[in-house]
């Protein structure tokens, strides 16, 4: 088969990892990132191109006759980068705006759920306080209430009682999170344990692509404020063979079919957070890529090639494929941040020890760049991926606490307890 030019966008620890997965493949010829950072130079070459610069992304994929384009974050979906890029004719790996409200609205995917019968939290949609109050009558604390659109993750509170709730919902109705809260979805309390699966789809095929676990909250023993994601894990132990199965029946096939009964197909990866509860699994949410750090670990784990499913994706061609393969062994990811992330994380921190850890550990760049002197600097809250592959999960996780100990950044901070749920006695 003729050797590939791919185009990755995005420039986190999500995209150095597909990219140091993608690298390896022995299709890929060109591997272009845009924008990129320090840690996927080593792979790739990099072009300023913001990840929401839709026209400036397409015009590049032309430029450099990509044969396929991945898509790293939901902000380029949310620009429309696959709707321009199917226009000029360029597989894409990643879904059309349309699709991409399966994340991009909340309200959309409730109402997509209600429509399909899929499970999910019972919920309401709300564009006024008074007809949000009536709704709230009919729940019991606590009560869940976000903001419809993208929120980088901060859109969601889980009120303790109903002055909570009521201040929530003020708060996003008032503008907090802009036009993202001009609507409000409120919804059941789901009781259980949170896990994720991963599907790649092609707008008619869902492919399954493994599980993880991750740790949204910042500080050890699940405190402190929610952040994107400050460690994580897979294969996650809670996520049982029949569990995955019940999840895949019931929401992931039923999802991608449905799409495309509605006109709008599914390309790309369907990332379903669910929520384990003694019912089964419900879906959280859903979200139209790779969970960052979740993709760390897949791609860790992943034995097989990476490429020819991207690509058989985007070209809808995946009921020919061949399933992805995985190794035995369990990978984790502990987030290095910033001081001060999530609310407001200090960039300019000196990295140290970053390029020195050698196998079963791997450092993936999320926020970092590069000084006048060659130096790595943090440029974001969360600032480097280190993660390992082990035989057990306490293994893998031995292994990246050990490589943590040789890497420093100023200010810095991680969990020491990323993993803790699936290495507990259960
Ligand atoms: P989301 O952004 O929708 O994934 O929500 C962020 C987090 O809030 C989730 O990971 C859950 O921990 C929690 N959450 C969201 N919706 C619910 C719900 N209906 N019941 C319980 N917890 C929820
Ligand atoms: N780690 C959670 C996410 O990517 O949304």
């Amino acid at each position: 088969m003729e050797k590939l030019t791919i185009l990755l966008v995005g420039s986190g620890g999500r995209e150095h990892a597909l990219a140091w997965k993608i690298a390896q493949s022995p299709l890929c010829g060109r591997l272009v990132a845009a924008p990129g950072n320090p840690g996927i130079a080593a792979v790739a070459e990099l072009r300023n191109v913001k990840a929401t610069d839709a026209d400036g992304l397409t015009a590049l994929a032309r430029e450099i006759g990509a044969d396929l384009v991945v898509v790293g974050p939901e902000s380029a979906l949310e620009v429309g980068l696959a709707d321009n890029l199917a226009e000029v004719g360029i597989p894409c790996f990643g879904g059309s705006q349309r699709a991409a409200r399966l994340e991009t609205s909340k309200a959309f995917t409730k109402d997509f759920c209600a429509r399909h019968g899929l499970p999910t939290a019972a919920y309401g949609v709300f564009e006024d306080a008074a007809s949000a109050s009536v709704f709230l009558d009919t729940l019991e604390a606590p009560f869940v209430i976000k903001a419809d659109g993208l929120a980088a993750g901060k859109g969601v509170v889980i009120a303790a009682d109903r002055a909570q709730a009521d201040a929530a919902v003020l708060d996003m109705l008032g503008g907090r999170f802009g036009s993202a809260g001009a609507r409000v979805v409120i919804e059941e309390f789901m009781h259980g344990e949170e896990a994720s699966l991963f599907a790649i789809c092609d707008g008619k095929t869902a492919v399954l692509f493994g599980a993880a676990q991750d740790h949204k909250r910042a500080h050890d023993g699940d405190e402190g404020p929610n952040t994107g994601g400050m460690g994580t894990y897979s294969p996650p132990p809670v996520l049982t063979p029949a569990l995955i199965d019940q999840a895949w029946r019931e929401l992931i096939v039923p999802t991608v079919e449905g799409m495309a009964a509605e006109g709008n197909p599914y390309v790309g990866v369907l990332y379903a957070g669910l929520m384990l509860t003694p019912a089964g699994p419900k879906l959280v949410e859903y979200n139209a890529r790779f969970g960052d750090p979740e993709c760390q670990t897949l791609m860790l784990r992943l034995e097989s090639d990476i490429v020819p499913l991207l690509l058989a994706a985007a070209k809808g061609e995946l009921a020919a494929a061949q399933p992805p393969t995985w190794r035995d062994e369990a990978a984790i990811c502990v987030v290095l941040a910033a001081e001060g992330y999530p609310d407001a994380p200090k960039t300019g921190g000196l990295i140290t020890g970053a390029e020195a850890a050698v196998a079963p550990a791997v450092v993936f760049h999320a926020g970092t760049t590069r000084d006048a002197e060659g130096s790595l600097r943090a440029s974001g809250g969360r600032v480097l991926n280190v993660c390992a592959l082990g035989a057990t999960l306490g293994e893998a996780r031995d292994a990246a606490y050990a490589a943590l100990g040789g890497i420093s950044l100023e200010g810095g901070f991680y969990r020491r307890d990323i993993g803790w749920r699936a290495l507990r006695a259960r």
